[in-house]
């Protein structure tokens, strides 16, 4: 890939270094960060090095009468922002609307004035969610304007913020389709909550997640579950399944998007890791009909409390998805003792960057 910004944003750090190294460098340096572990090969798995991201938030800078998207500098320069012209890491349907919607909006004072940042959600068909968000009062009169660019963007659909108001034209989600094992899922994914960002390689995840828990026996409790993005497929390996997420809209979607992928062995819960671990200490008649032997986790970068990691390790098989392998690697030290890691893999769901996603599955010794 090559990119007018490479060497002025600080995003794509790895610029200089070809995509096929770059796949190495990582998948060794993992190597090398659990080398204190008895890890099988790892497993690298990647997609395209451009146009994978999903979602993607730009700042926007003003000069003049000229409005600019801006990314954080490079380290190395310092601190602030810079103007960028495009940027190949996003989604081909972002990346086509970008630099016309922003000449759009300079033409429009009312839109352009404190326009501090926009974000862009997409779906496999191309439809886009935009939001603005503002720092000034912002009300319902800016509608009329929206709705200009409505006609002149026909798979957007617009959403304002500005400190803590929102107003959503249309609406504030849309529907991601996912190829998966030869199969279609669809999802609901809302702006503003978690979804994966780069759909190729949620694709290729969930897949590595179905085929390493196809054998297992049990049921499945998941946490940190959002929008049911693993627990929709996995739930066609499993009995039953209880799934938990402290984000309320999360919940919402994942009960409508198990809903209309037709599977009904799904309970999702709306709380807290730490409470819902709370849930097995008290005995609770929640979890009495369920088959405890099997957790799927895909925590934040933070990893898991000691409630939560307590919770993890009383199960015989864990499937662990993450995106820090630094958390990772503390948590390893609880959870592979007395179990073997079966499976571990590398997905490259950010290239560019030294992000490292990673997926890891222990079973129970003997
Ligand atoms: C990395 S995302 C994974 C979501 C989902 N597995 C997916 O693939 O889209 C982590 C999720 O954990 C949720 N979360 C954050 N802190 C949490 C907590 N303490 N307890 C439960 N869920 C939490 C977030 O809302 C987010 O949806």
């Amino acid at each position: 890939m090559t990119c007018s910004s490479f060497g002025k944003c600080g995003s794509c750090v790895l610029w200089q270094m070809p995509y096929s190294e770059q796949l190495k460098m990582k998948s060794e340096r993992l190597k090398e960060m659990f080398s204190d572990f008895e890890i099988p090969q790892i497993e690298v798995i990647h997609g395209s090095d451009e146009h994978f991201r999903a979602r993607a938030e730009f700042r926007v800078w003003h000069e003049g009468d000229k409005s600019f998207y801006a990314m954080r500098k490079r380290k190395e320069d310092g601190r602030g922002v810079i103007p960028i012209e495009e940027c190949k890491i996003v989604d081909k349907a972002i990346y086509e609307i970008m630099n016309p919607l922003l000449r759009e909006i300079e033409k429009n004072e009312n839109l352009r004035f404190k326009l501090y940042e926009i974000d862009f959600l997409s779906n496999s068909k191309g439809e886009l969610i935009v939001t603005l968000i503002y720092h000034k009062k912002v009300d319902e009169s800016i509608a009329e304007d929206i709705k200009k660019l409505k006609e002149k963007f026909k798979n957007v659909d617009f959403i304002v913020r500005k400190k803590g108001r929102k107003y959503v034209f249309d609406k504030n989600y849309l529907i991601e389709e996912l190829n998966v094992a030869g199969k279609t899922y669809k999802y609901k994914i809302i702006e503003n909550t978690f979804s994966q960002p780069n759909r190729q390689m949620n694709q290729k995840m969930i897949e590595w997640a179905l085929r390493n828990s196809s054998h297992l026996k049990g049921d499945l409790v998941e946490l940190y579950c959002g929008n049911g993005n693993f627990t929709i497929p996995l739930s066609e390996n499993f009995k039953k399944v209880i799934a938990t997420e402290i984000n309320k809209e999360s919940i919402e979607a994942a009960t409508f998007n198990a809903e209309i992928n037709n599977r009904d062995n799904i309970t999702f819960l709306a709380m807290s890791a730490a409470e819902f671990s709370q849930l097995k200490k008290e005995n609770s008649p929640l979890l009495s009909s369920y088959d405890l032997k099997n957790v799927l986790i895909d925590p934040p970068r933070a990893g898991l409390d000691d409630k939560s990691r307590e919770f993890v390790n009383s199960f015989e098989n864990i499937i662990y998805i993450s995106c820090n392998p630094e958390t990772l690697h503390r948590d390893l030290k609880t959870l592979a003792k007395g179990r073997k890691i079966k499976a571990f893999a590398f997905f490259d769901q950010f290239p560019y960057t030294n992000h490292m996603e990673c997926g890891v599955v222990l079973e129970r010794d003997g």
